[in-house]
């Protein structure tokens, strides 16, 4: 999604621009833009598609000596991925990046047209950069003006201005979207998260909402709807950990392979003996919470779904699940003895950040189990758990998922431990699988090689469904989530049980069933399942560490006596299989059309 990277100081402004947003580019964007002012030279360029047109458009430019510049990626909102609706928007002699949406932009347009303004964009965010000439044009004076602008907008933003009328000045301001200052002696730069600026940096502040200012000779001004006011820097890390893809042929790739190390990380000091440890949470988080609810979007909603499983299974606490975006508008009764979790990779999704201040507004406790220190929702909620997956950049989320689902398992039983609704023996022979599943999770190449031999047999027919009773039904919705991100064939995930109500109608040889066929959970139903879809000559990939003689293509995994460690080794199997299918498609893999990251619009 939209990424900002701002730089004020001496150094080549260009490269610190272009730089910054390659680090932003695995959010996913359409097009890129940057705008320099050096004394009274002011240098616009941007560019469609790939970072590496700007690259290629800016070659022969450089920006060396003092001066101001912003930067951006566009993921586009309002008005198609064209040059002119690439940020950064010029007024007459202004230039503004913006990532978020000004939801009364309408009616910001038409007062500023009806003053004879002309626009030559279809976006939102232009209505920024004339709103300020239109005040500056009246006051003469930078600040007061770009006050008054922030003032007018209403929804979410994170935005620069850089202007010829203050060539020494970048004027910021955030609301809703994402933004930090990085300080490294004089020099200051902004952006829409930290990456751009790990090893540039040794301090930065995360600004809050309602924020605002200018930055002048090295000093930040900043200021709230109360005034001026001070503020805390913290230290940066300086660990570059810029992800590098180390010889696989994509991010998603490398991403898969790791799930067996993390999930290593994603238990240290947490999965003890005889207990489940998390410091993160306070003695006496649980006390007076009687029931879940977890909120989430995309894969990170899958994960939630599986958790409510476990929750009433093992912890027996009533869980609910809701997509963020629906619970956001259905008005829903919130309780005081229910604990709000939500789940995200970024921390930055727009409706789940949202969903959480509804829930926080109605007096709810809210804990988060997030990606990204510091992020948005994380420093929302009233406590964290990090996954600890490391940065993830394929836009298909692997990694994040199966540590996701680590953490949700391990809360499951911590909450049993806190309510005393699991035994010693359970609670015992959860652990002892958790600490066998990095094994379940190694890609070996075998398999590998196996599924790409497959995948040539699934490029065309008229759909997938991913079928799965119990916790192998979220696995399921995610396997084909999975598929149609990256290569753009249909494809659902459907309960089993459920096909005969309505799907099979479609089976013909030409629609494919991944059909996930645990030995530990249901396994003869979801046979009897298959084997209906068989009788109406589906074609079968069959899962399973059982051999099925119906299946048409059959992958073997272990035999295990814990339904998760199923779940793992099944999840790699989808990821491998979405993966092949996509490379043989020649698709984008780690940057599939359409899609972003992380969702900073609602
Ligand atoms: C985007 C990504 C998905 C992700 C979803 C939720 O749509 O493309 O992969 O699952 O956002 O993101 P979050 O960061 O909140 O987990």
């Amino acid at each position: 999604m939209c990424g900002i990277v701002g730089y004020i100081g001496p150094k080549e402004k260009k490269e610190i621009l272009l730089e910054g947003l390659q680090e932003l580019e695995y959010r996913g964007y359409d097009s890129a833009g940057i705008a320099i002012i050096e004394g009274d030279k002011l240098n616009n360029y941007k560019a469609i598609g790939k970072l590496e047109n700007l690259r290629e458009k800016t070659k022969a430019y450089k920006s060396e000596g003092f001066g101001i510049s912003i930067g951006h990626t566009r993921w586009a909102t309002h008005g198609k991925p064209t040059e002119l609706n690439a940020h950064p928007h010029l007024g007459a002699y202004s230039y503004v990046v913006h990532n978020g949406i000004i939801e009364n932009y309408q009616e910001l347009k038409v007062e500023l047209q009806a003053e004879g303004v002309s626009f030559l964009s279809q976006t939102d965010t232009e209505t920024i950069v004339h709103l300020f000439e239109k005040y500056y044009n009246k006051s003469n004076d930078a600040f007061p003006a770009f006050e008054e602008t922030i003032r007018r907008l209403e929804g979410a933003y994170a935005t620069l201005l850089i202007t010829e009328a203050a060539p020494d000045t970048i004027f910021f301001a955030k609301n809703g979207s994402p933004m930090l200052i990085g300080f490294d002696k004089d020099e200051v730069y902004f952006a829409s998260s930290d990456t751009p600026i790990i090893g540039k940096a040794t301090e930065v502040y995360y600004l809050e909402d309602g924020e605002y200012g200018y930055v002048k000779e090295g000093t930040v001004h900043l200021f709230d709807s109360n005034g001026s006011k001070s503020f805390t820097k913290q230290a940066l890390t300086a660990d570059k950990v810029s992800a590098q893809k180390d010889g696989y042929r994509f991010f998603m790739e490398k991403e898969i392979y790791e799930q067996s190390h993390v999930m290593g990380d994603t238990m240290i000091g947490r999965v003890l003996d005889n207990s489940i440890n998390f410091e993160e949470l306070d003695e006496n988080f649980f006390e007076g919470i009687n029931a879940i609810k977890i909120c989430a979007c995309g894969t990170s909603y899958h994960s939630a779904l599986t958790s409510a499983y476990l929750f009433e299974r093992i912890s027996k606490v009533r869980c609910d699940i809701e997509i963020a975006s629906e619970f956001r508008y259905k008005e829903p009764l919130l309780t005081k003895d229910t604990l709000f979790i939500t789940i995200s990779q970024s921390g930055e999704t727009a409706d789940t950040l949202e969903a959480l201040k509804m829930a926080k507004r109605a007096g709810l406790k809210s804990l988060s189990i997030c990606n990204v220190d510091n992020s948005s929702i994380v420093r929302e909620s009233d406590a964290a758990i990090l996954t600890r997956a490391g940065i993830e950049k394929g836009v298909a989320s692997t990694k994040a998922f199966a540590t996701q689902m680590m953490v949700l398992w391990m809360l499951t039983l911590y909450v049993g431990q806190e309510k005393k609704s699991i035994s010693k023996e359970v609670l015992h022979k959860e652990i002892d699988a958790m600490l066998r599943t990095p094994k379940a999770l190694v890609v070996t190449d075998e398999l590998h090689a196996k599924l790409q031999r497959l995948s040539k047999r699934y490029l065309h027919g008229h759909g997938f469904f991913f079928i799965g009773r119990d916790i192998f039904f979220p696995l399921a919705l995610e396997g084909a989530l999975k598929l149609k991100e990256i290569s753009y064939l249909h494809a659902e995930g459907y309960p089993a049980g459920e096909m005969k109500h309505g799907p099979i109608a479609l089976a013909d040889s030409e629609l494919f069933t991944i059909a996930l066929m645990p030995k530990t959970m249901h396994y003869d139903k979801i046979k009897s399942n298959v084997e209906e879809l068989s009788a109406r000559d589906a074609t079968i990939l069959a899962i399973s560490p059982e051999p099925f003689d119906l299946a048409d293509d059959f992958i073997q995994t272990t035999y295990d006596s814990h339904p998760m460690l199923e779940f793992f080794e099944m999840m790699v199997v989808t990821q491998l299989l979405a993966l092949e299918i996509s490379v043989r498609l020649g698709n984008d893999v780690d940057m599939p059309r359409n899609l972003a990251k992380s969702v900073t619009v609602e």
